[in-house]
């Protein structure tokens, strides 16, 4: 079962059914990707599947063959850096634990969307959970991430 991850080609022989999650975290040692709920609930476990959102922990590697995977690790190009100083200038984190699967939402979001509007943003973040409760942060370095963005 061959997939791309983070630009590299990877060779994943073992169980068909086992989640994406834990051969991220565990076989690939890539570990920016949490696991919260287990149950595709809270989207701590988002990743980039061909540019969309996936979550990791209900994405069996069945389902992975053959596609191109985005960790937090490996995320780049102009609109996943404009999250990333977006974050940084608004101190979007508290704990961290969501935020990988936040900031890849967000970038997934803005390369569709290049100049959402609030309610946009809102609505596009709104299945990522938080339990620090950074939601005003998020919204407001979607807007800058998008600002940046555009240049
Ligand atoms: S850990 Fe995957 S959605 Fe919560
Ligand atoms: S920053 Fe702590 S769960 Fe979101």
């Amino acid at each position: 079962m061959d997939f791309t991850l983070n630009g590299k080609k990877v060779a994943y022989t073992g169980d068909a059914d086992r989640p994406l999650l834990w051969v991220l975290r565990e076989d690939q040692e890539l570990t920016g990707t949490k696991f919260g709920c287990g149950v595709a609930a809270c989207g701590a476990c988002t990743v980039l599947m061909d540019g969309s959102p996936a979550r990791a922990c209900s994405t069996p590697m069945s389902a992975v063959e053959g596609t191109s995977v985005t960790t937090i690790e490996g995320l780049n190009g102009k609109v996943g850096e404009a999250v990333r100083t977006a974050w940084r200038e608004l101190d979007v984190v508290q704990c961290g634990w969501c935020q990988s699967g936040q900031i890849l939402t967000a970038t997934a979001f803005l390369t569709e969307k290049p100049a959402p509007t609030e309610a946009e943003i809102k609505t596009a973040m709104d299945a990522n959970l938080c339990r620090c409760a950074t939601y005003h942060r998020i919204t407001a370095a979607v807007a800058r991430a998008a600002d940046i963005a555009k240049g």
